[in-house]
């Protein structure tokens, strides 16, 4: 039986969502109305894991008598409040931040991309292609993951998940500033040469495929990874006595790549690496 968490009861927070009355627990924000709504707003850099970094605002919205657009994952409801989520402003400043995302880096595995890019009139080319902020090879050092920072959105989702939000390990971190930021191990070594521990946790985060199991880049490239074609069972981790529990994506009877349920109470998507990586034995067939 999955233990529910009831936690503390809240106040409801009364406020206006496109002309429409809302009514959420106290601490919501803007997003998590718009869900319960179910209006649906572009995310990238928010993680229902993580604390909001409002680092892509891609989410934005207009709310009444405020000066700049608030973005919607980290912005908490508050009584009164007028919000509008689908404005010219914000639908038009939605387009530029697809507009300058896309053109600086590669969005080709990130959900949902390609449909919010049609749907805003974006138009990633307009910068030419001089703006890619990155251009390199991905970065294929270990047996396990892979990381192609051409598709990073610099959103510090890895970071966060590898530092004091959850792993505790600071193997990653931002180096450089502006133009030249980028996410990097110590010395911008290789991963075998970090203090990474493989658990994978800055995988599970990544909105954009910058980072991704070995076995998915793998199949990418081959032209055979095929999510459609893919079931995800979740078990429990065998490996210990701490009970994680992992969601098998298996692919024509192979697990291709192990996630977490973000809603476990005890991990939160959160995995070592024998339980996200250790999974080889299953299929070994001899
Ligand atoms: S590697 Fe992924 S999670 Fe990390 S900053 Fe880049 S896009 Fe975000
Ligand atoms: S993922 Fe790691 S910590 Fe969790 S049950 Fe498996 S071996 Fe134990
Ligand atoms: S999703 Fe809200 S700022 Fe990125």
């Amino acid at each position: 039986m999955t233990a529910i968490p009831l936690g503390v009861p809240r106040r409801l927070v009364e406020f206006t969502l496109d002309g429409q009355e809302a009514r959420v627990p106290e601490g919501a924000t803007i997003l998590d109305a718009c869900r319960a709504a179910g209006k649906d707003i572009p995310t990238l850099c928010q993680g229902d894991t993580l604390t909001p970094k409002n680092a892509c605002r891609v989410c934005v919205v207009e709310v009444e008598g405020a000066r700049t657009l608030a973005p919607a994952c980290s912005r908490k409801a508050e009584a009164g409040m007028e919000v509008r989520t689908d404005t010219e402003r914000a639908r038009h400043s939605r387009k530029v931040v697809l507009e300058l995302l896309a053109s600086s880096v590669n969005l080709s595995t990130t959900p949902r991309a390609a449909e919010w890019i049609k749907e805003y009139e974006a138009k990633p080319d307009r910068f030419g292609p001089d703006a890619a902020r990155v251009d390199e090879e991905p970065r294929v050092d270990n047996d396990l993951y892979v990381r192609d920072y051409d598709k990073c959105i610099l959103c510090y989702k890895c970071v966060d998940a590898c530092g004091d939000q959850w792993q505790n390990t600071f193997a990653i971190s931002v180096v450089g500033r502006g133009f030249d930021a980028r996410i990097a191990v110590e010395h911008d070594a290789p991963l075998t040469d970090s203090a990474c521990v493989y658990c994978g946790n800055c995988v599970e985060v990544c909105p954009t495929g910058a980072l991704s199991f070995k076995s998915e880049f793998d199949m990418r490239a081959a032209g055979t990874w095929n999510e459609a074609e893919q079931t995800e069972t979740t078990t429990v981790c065998a490996y210990c006595g701490v009970g994680c529990n992992l969601t098998l994506h298996v692919q024509d009877n192979e697990i291709v790549k192990v996630t977490s349920p973000h809603d476990n109470p005890v991990t939160h998507g959160n995995l070592c690496i024998k339980g996200r990586f250790g999974y080889q034995h299953v299929q070994n067939r001899d």
